[in-house]
């Protein structure tokens, strides 16, 4: 949608100034995106620590943009990157900042009510023209939207992660990837919890066999095993009978042990 935006005159100029709520895996890779597309970006999270740790990673993220971008003149690479980073702030306060934005995208926990509380508290301060979106991965967002009095100017925006490399941003009602991509993982979690493989024969076979750039392991580890688990047990709530749905106690363990994957240091993987 935003990538879109930008090949659109018409729509480039009414939406000028996008805030992202969230600073994390998503937020920080749609802020850069939004940011590389000329837009005015302010991200939001709760404490300047995050925020600067999401700093840092959007510039490594340019940086390996730049790399390839400008092999032949890597100069020019590190102006680039600064033109970028120029369109891009940080608050800790979203009631202000969003009362001069034309877009918002919230890309925070994976939890129904703490988005609708985020959204309550945004809809009062926003301007009426303000379109909000959710880059939920499972959860209705006509549910989300039931907290503000926007419904006709609230949709879903579902960036993938890597959110610079990942050519896809669904809106379709659903989700079809995550449908089909979360039941997949959580059989292969399955699988070796019946003792049927290694997580790394399992993803190497992935890998090898399907040609998937990551295994299943590799891949829920990239993703979050939190939020992994977020969306598989609400899931699970609304259709307990589903046996794609089913929990798993070994991901739910690593989750209780603060395992959550890449983002941690350790989840199913160790990663340095
Ligand atoms: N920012 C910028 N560039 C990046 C990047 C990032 N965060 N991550 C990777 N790249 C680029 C770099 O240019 C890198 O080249 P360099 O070595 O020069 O840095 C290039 O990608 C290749 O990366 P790697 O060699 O490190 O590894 P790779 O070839 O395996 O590619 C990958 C990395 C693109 C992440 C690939 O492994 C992949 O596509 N993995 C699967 C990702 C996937 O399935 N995502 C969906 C997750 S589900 C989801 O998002 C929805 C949800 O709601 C949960
Ligand atoms: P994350 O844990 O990496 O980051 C979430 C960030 O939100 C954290 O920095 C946290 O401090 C911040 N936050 C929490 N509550 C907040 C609030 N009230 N106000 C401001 N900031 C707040 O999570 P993530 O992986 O970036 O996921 C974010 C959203 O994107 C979730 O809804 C998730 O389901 C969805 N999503 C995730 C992926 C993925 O692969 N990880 C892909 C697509 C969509």
């Amino acid at each position: 949608f935003i990538r879109s935006l930008s090949s659109s005159a018409a729509l480039h100029a009414a939406i000028k100034h996008v805030t992202i709520i969230g600073g994390g895996l998503m937020g920080a890779g749609i802020a850069q995106v939004a940011a590389s597309t000329g837009h005015s970006v302010v991200l939001v999270d709760t404490s300047e620590d995050i925020l600067k740790k999401s700093a840092k990673g959007i510039e490594s993220s340019l940086k390996r943009v730049a790399k390839k971008k400008f092999a032949e003149k890597p100069e020019d690479g590190e102006a680039f990157i600064q033109k970028i980073l120029k369109n891009i702030s940080t608050s800790t306060d979203a009631a202000s900042v969003v009362q001069g934005t034309d877009l918002v995208v919230e890309a925070i926990v994976e939890n129904l009510k703490v988005k609708q509380d985020l959204f309550g508290a945004l809809d009062k301060a926003a301007p009426e023209h303000t379109i909000f979106a959710s880059n939920t991965s499972s959860l209705p967002i006509a549910d989300i939207a039931s907290s503000t009095a926007r419904l006709d100017r609230f949709g879903g925006l579902h960036f993938f992660n890597p959110v610079p490399m990942m050519k896809l941003v669904e809106d379709t009602p659903g989700f079809i990837v995550n449908r089909l991509l979360v039941p997949y993982m959580l059989e292969a979690v399955r699988l070796h919890e019946r003792g049927h493989g290694s997580k790394e024969d399992i993803d190497v076979a992935m890998k090898l066999g399907a040609g998937y750039p990551m295994g299943p392991f590799e891949l829920l580890d990239y993703v979050g095993l939190d939020t992994s688990k977020f969306i598989i047990d609400g899931w699970h709530e609304k259709d307990p009978d589903n046996p794609l749905f089913a929990p798993s106690p070994l991901l739910n363990k690593l989750v209780a042990e603060g395992k959550l994957g890449k983002k941690t240091g350790e989840g199913f993987y160790k990663h340095k």
